[in-house]
């Protein structure tokens, strides 16, 4: 495992003093600042768009991740690369050409990720895998924070970071929904380098205790893979 980052997700940040909030997490340990955006027509919610993004990025001294449950999504491309984006992540089910939206991410120096709901198959990632930094596997049904993780994405994290693997080019293999110190071990184990954490983080407000946490339990499920990857050698 080349590293291992802790990315938490602002929708469980108390909104009226977000700014303290990143600060307060990047002082935490948080390696990226997961940005959720929800639409109210991709998924049932409706959260914050390119204006917030801009207004805490001077806040944000890590990469800020912005994870798009959006439809249409390319207009929203543009605005949130200027707003500040590091990464920008959005589902195959979304967009009507998948490689016309990521070509357009790309062409703006920004990250690209495409993001599989627990129900969407591994070919979506068929014939895009030269063109993105980042698989985001969601392991629960967007659209909202605090749900219960959905165990057969195990097998699918394993799955993925084959094919990450296979591809030999460096790519970010992220998982969002429900993570926290009970299962963060198998999540890493199962092949992830970036966990994202809502409720996990911001429940309670003891951040840096909750990073510090996923980050151990995450490391020591990392640290099995590596054995067993060594004693196959
Ligand atoms: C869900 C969002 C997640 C969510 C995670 O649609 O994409 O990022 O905020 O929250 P927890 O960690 O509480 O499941
Ligand atoms: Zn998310």
């Amino acid at each position: 495992m080349s590293g291992l980052r802790i990315a938490p997700s602002l929708l469980s940040a108390d909104f009226a003093r977000l700014g303290e909030e990143v600060t307060a997490v990047i002082e935490a340990g948080a390696d990226l600042i997961h940005f959720d955006v929800m639409d109210n027509h991709y998924v049932p919610n409706l959260t914050v768009g390119p204006l917030v993004c801009q207004a805490i990025r001077t806040y944000a001294t890590v990469p800020i991740d912005v994870h798009l449950m959006v439809k249409p999504v390319d207009a929203l491309i543009p605005m949130f690369a200027n707003a500040g984006a590091s990464i920008i992540s959005f589902h195959p089910e979304a967009s009507e050409h998948i490689d016309r939206t990521l070509q357009l991410i790309r062409s703006h120096g920004v990250k690209a990720g495409l993001v599989l709901n627990p129900a969407t198959p591994l070919n979506v990632l068929d014939h895009v895998l030269e063109q993105l930094d980042l698989v985001l596997l969601m392991s629960v049904n967007p659209g909202f924070g605090g749900q219960r993780f959905i165990e057969s994405v195990l097998p699918k994290i394993e799955a993925v970071r084959r094919r990450i693997d296979a591809s030999g080019r460096e790519i970010w293999l992220e998982v969002d929904g429900g993570v926290n110190a009970d299962n963060a071990d198998r999540v890493a184990a199962a092949g992830a380098d970036t966990l994202v954490a809502g409720s996990a983080v911001f429940t309670g407000g003891r951040y840096a205790d909750s990073i510090r946490t996923l980050r151990e339990r995450a490391l020591a499920g990392g640290a099995q893979i590596s054995a067993h990857e060594s004693s196959h050698a």
